[in-house]
């Protein structure tokens, strides 16, 4: 690459809710990882709202902004690009910025679909280009804490595990019908969206996912119109025209992975009275284990059987993850720009040479062959196998520890 990483040109597409969080975590790498030496500079910013763009400039410190994101991608300047458009637009982004040799941070789901999704994995590996994807909660210091127990073998061999990604950002009947609700601008619904980040959740401290059936419901099949760029999908509109809902609201899942774990994995956007309801739980021969966003800087532990086995309610604290780069004590709450920042590091320190990439665009794929397996079995009712995915840095390992070992399995029907 041959470039200055204290003065690295950054580029933004899309400055919506993600689009401000990527910005935010940019500016403050270099305080909570410094010894990166990255010194990331906001240089040019695209959307196609004129008021967004003004933000970009004034509020956010971009040096440019365009309405057409191809001058991001162009610029010489911008050595990195960070992808948080609407979900049809990321194919054509990642392919141009891939193409133009950047490097890119993408949100997900990278593509409408498992075949979009390739497409962009095809052109970031031909270019050699580094990728990000979104998956966020793979970076709480909590999770990294249960990955660990579980690669260590603490709870023994695992055995099912139980997901809910519930949220109620969709279950008001006139919030409006933002591009999330088309299959045209976003492919699946629920399933892409939150079930997304639970897959990848599953994957990334267990195992591939190998089969799947799933079902999966519309709860509320028209919604109020709303112009892109308008507002963002937690929006109420009492306008009198409406649309159809065209994908799922709700997505249910029986999965089998490769290790022998089976699971139930379910995904609401309609759950009234859950605001991020994003839980996973982990089941082994040893113990259990609990994680749930709405309590994220907590991890619920059982070790051990017999009378007095429970759940203990641990805080994270320095030791888990990256917790000691935010606060130096344990039980002082992180936050979600948190999780960006993390996510940050790690596309940078990626992209500079110093470490892996942690989740990237392979990862997207095996969460999106996943996606196409469960939308398959819920129109043909059957069960559905999983392609596998080489090249994820998700891939989990179950029981590898002293009390438990993948071996063991036992056999499912
Ligand atoms: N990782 C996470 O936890 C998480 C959370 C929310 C959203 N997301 C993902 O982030 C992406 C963006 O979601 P959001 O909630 O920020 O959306 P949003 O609706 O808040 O913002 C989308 C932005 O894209 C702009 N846009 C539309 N067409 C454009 C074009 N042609 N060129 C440039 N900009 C254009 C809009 O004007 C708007 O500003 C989606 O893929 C979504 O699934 C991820």
């Amino acid at each position: 690459m041959g470039q200055d990483f204290d003065r690295l040109g950054v580029g933004l597409i899309s400055v919506g809710w993600m689009g401000k969080v990527h910005a935010r975590a940019y500016r403050a790498l270099p305080e909570f990882y410094p010894e990166l030496g990255i010194r990331p500079v906001l240089v040019h910013a695209a959307d196609t709202a004129a008021d967004r763009l003004d933000y970009a400039r004034d509020g956010l410190g971009f040096a440019r902004a365009s309405t057409d994101y191809h001058a991001v991608i162009d610029d010489p300047e911008v050595d990195v690009v960070s992808i948080c458009a609407p979900n049809f637009l990321h194919a054509e982004m990642a392919t141009a910025a891939a193409s133009a040799g950047k490097a890119f941070w993408i949100e997900k789901p990278a593509g409408r679909d498992a075949s979009e999704t390739q497409a962009i994995a095809e052109a970031a590996d031909a270019a050699h280009v580094v990728t990000a994807v979104g998956f966020n909660y793979r970076n709480a210091p909590a999770v990294e804490h249960a990955k660990k127990l579980i690669a260590d073998g603490a709870i023994g061999r695992i055995t099912n595990v139980r997901g809910t990604m519930f949220a109620d950002y969709s279950a008001e009947p006139a919030g409006g019908l933002s591009w999330r609700f088309i299959r045209s601008l976003a492919g699946s619904g629920v399933l892409g969206d939150l079930m997304g980040h639970l897959v990848d959740l599953v994957q990334y401290l267990v195992g591939p996912i190998d089969d799947v059936a799933a079902l999966t419901s519309t709860v509320h099949a028209t919604r109020p119109k709303l112009a892109m760029g308008q507002a963002t999908h937690f929006a109420v509109s009492d306008s009198a025209e409406r649309g159809e809902v065209e994908n799922e609201d709700y997505a249910g899942m029986l999965v089998r992975l490769s290790d022998g774990a089976v699971g139930t994995l379910e995904a609401s956007r309609v759950a009234t009275g859950r605001r991020a309801h994003y839980e996973l739980e982990v089941y082994g021969t040893e113990g259990a284990l609990v994680w749930d966003f709405e309590r994220m800087n907590e991890l619920r532990l059982a070790v051990g059987r017999g009378p007095h086995s429970g759940f203990t309610s641990i805080l994270a604290g320095p030791g888990f993850g990256d917790f000691a780069r935010f606060q130096p004590g344990a039980g002082t709450g992180m936050g979600y720009d948190d999780l960006k920042v993390i996510e940050a590091s790690k596309f940078l320190a990626s992209y500079s040479g110093r470490e892996a990439p942690s989740a990237d665009i392979h990862d997207a794929l095996a969460a999106a062959r996943v996606a196409a397996a469960a939308e398959a079995a819920a129109s043909d009712r059957t069960w559905h196998a999983v392609p596998p995915t080489a090249g994820t840095n998700g891939a989990g390992t179950n029981g590898a520890g002293a009390n438990g070992s993948a071996s063991q399995a036992g056999t499912t029907t």
